[in-house]
């Protein structure tokens, strides 16, 4: 399983973390500096590989645990396994897992989009919580940068719910910025002259089929 399989920066570059894109995480270094390094890395340092097939429920769970209705309602209403299992699917180069001690400690999931411009977007990025505050989302999204570069993306996306503090303050911290607000509106059906009163149709037809699916196995 690759560990290292993204096109790392090259060997002559700083790190992001070394070139102040983050302070003090405990993100790895690039295969080039790893090679050459003789000390053992730390034992809480982040390891980041590609997701593979089982890690699909871990990923689900953890972010069934992150993304809750009280905290984040917009989160939660699109998590589910498809978000997982679909960018698995269509984009397995942007999908990385971080560990810790060997333990999974978090996932980011991400595409590049080429329009007239290619850009990378982060789609979902979550870490559990007893590994939190500790660089592993800066280790995953700075790989997650540099695979998007090796792409031809020349700037990054992101979004989330303006009440998610830790997220927007990481993403500051990592420099996004052009703050943008975006407007949620919602509609009650059952409140809804004509689509009410479809609903209530809908529910009627299904029960007067129901009552005679019962009836034929009366006989
Ligand atoms: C946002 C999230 C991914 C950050 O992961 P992380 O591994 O803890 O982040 P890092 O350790 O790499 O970076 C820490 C920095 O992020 C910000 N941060 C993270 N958690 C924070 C919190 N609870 N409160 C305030 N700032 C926070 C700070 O800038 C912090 O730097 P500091 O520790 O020097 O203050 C994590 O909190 C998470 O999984 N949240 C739930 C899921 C989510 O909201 N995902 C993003 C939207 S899809």
């Amino acid at each position: 399983m690759a560990t290292d399989a993204s096109p790392s920066h090259p060997s002559n570059l700083p790190s992001p973390s070394e070139a102040g894109a983050n302070a003090g995480s405990g993100s790895e270094s690039s295969p080039q500096t790893e090679a050459a390094a003789t000390p053992p890395a730390p034992a809480n340092a982040v390891a980041i590989r590609d997701m593979t097939i089982d890690d699909l429920a871990p990923v689900f769970h953890l972010g069934e645990q992150l993304f809750q209705n009280e905290l984040y309602p917009t989160l939660y209403r699109t998590w589910d396994e498809w978000e997982v299992s679909g960018l698995y699917n269509t984009d397995p180069e942007y999908c990385l897992i971080a560990e810790v001690e060997g333990e999974f400690a978090g996932f980011v999931l991400g595409t590049v989009i080429e329009k007239q411009m290619t850009y990378g977007y982060i789609n979902w990025l979550g870490v559990d919580h007893r590994f939190q505050r500790r660089g592993v989302a800066d280790s995953l999204v700075d790989r997650f940068v540099e695979r998007t570069i090796h792409q031809g993306a020349r700037s990054l996306f992101i979004d989330t719910d303006p009440a998610n503090e830790p997220a927007v303050k990481f993403f500051t911290r990592k420099g996004f910025d052009n703050v943008r607000r975006h407007v949620y509106m919602s509609l009650d059906l059952g409140q809804h002259p004509y689509f009410g009163r479809l609903i209530d149709y809908e529910q009627d037809q299904v029960e007067r089929a129901a009552r005679k699916h019962r009836r034929r196995a009366k006989g």
